[in-house]
């Protein structure tokens, strides 16, 4: 396997890197973005959310639609990239960056949100990676994770040809859950996504019964305390 990716190496160009791999699909890398908060935001409902941690934020795309969809809610973004963060922490002001690091003490969140990291933490510390997600989850907290469908040849070809994914390892649905159930977890939900681009937006009310068909460009797990 190669060595680990370096995100610092990428701040300047990540945006573009996406949308060249993704472009096909949607020529707006923020659809990306967007499209998984609001997976989340709709999944949650009426559950209280006044913490919000995205684990692995990178420079940060997710965070302007996780602050629209939950308004009220103190969100704070960590990395190990500290490049990231920068780039991160400029474009989003006031919000709260921290370097991942042992015995970092954040408190506890009532959402936890991981897009596209797991692929990137080598295989032996991907449960300690769901051990530490577990130990900041409050009692009614939800860890939602998205990940790359390794089961999708297109998703496959895109990250085999993307630089920064030049470590990632793609790990299966299953794979994900028995992490959550290592970690003391239990998933609350798991479902394919992506399927259609946005300028098929008409069949989004399709793409909602599909969840359950290995063809989404990604899957996500929504995981609580057991
Ligand atoms: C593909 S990027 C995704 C960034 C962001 N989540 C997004 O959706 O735009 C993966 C990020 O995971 C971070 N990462 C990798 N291993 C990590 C770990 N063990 N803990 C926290 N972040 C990690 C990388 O530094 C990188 O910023």
């Amino acid at each position: 396997m190669s060595e680990k990716v370096d995100f610092d190496k990428y701040t300047d160009n990540y945006n573009e890197l996406l949308r060249e791999g993704t472009g096909f699909f949607s020529s707006s890398e923020e659809y990306f973005a967007r499209y998984k908060v609001e997976l989340v935001r709709e999944a949650l409902g009426s559950q209280p959310v006044n913490r919000i941690l995205e684990y692995g934020c990178g420079i940060g795309r997710n965070i302007p639609y996780l602050q629209a969809a939950f308004p009220a809610a103190e969100i704070i973004g960590t990395d190990i990239s500290e490049a990231s963060l920068a780039t991160a922490a400029t474009e989003n002001k006031g919000v709260r960056f921290e370097v991942e690091a042992p015995g970092l003490d954040l408190g506890k969140f009532d959402l936890i949100f991981v897009a596209g990291v797991y692929h990137h933490i080598p295989r032996a510390e991907r449960l300690p990676a769901t051990e530490l997600l577990a130990t900041r989850l409050q009692s009614q907290g939800s860890a939602c994770v998205f990940e790359h469908n390794p089961f999708n040849p297109v998703t496959r070809r895109i990250v085999d040809t993307c630089p920064y994914d030049a470590d990632a390892v793609l790990l299966k649905p299953s794979e994900l859950r028995g992490l959550f159930g290592q970690a003391g977890l239990a998933v609350r939900s798991s479902a394919y996504c992506l399927f259609v681009p946005p300028r098929l937006s008409w069949l989004s009310p399709v793409e909602k019964h599909l969840g359950w068909l290995p063809l989404g460009g990604q899957y996500w797990v929504r995981a609580g305390l057991s």
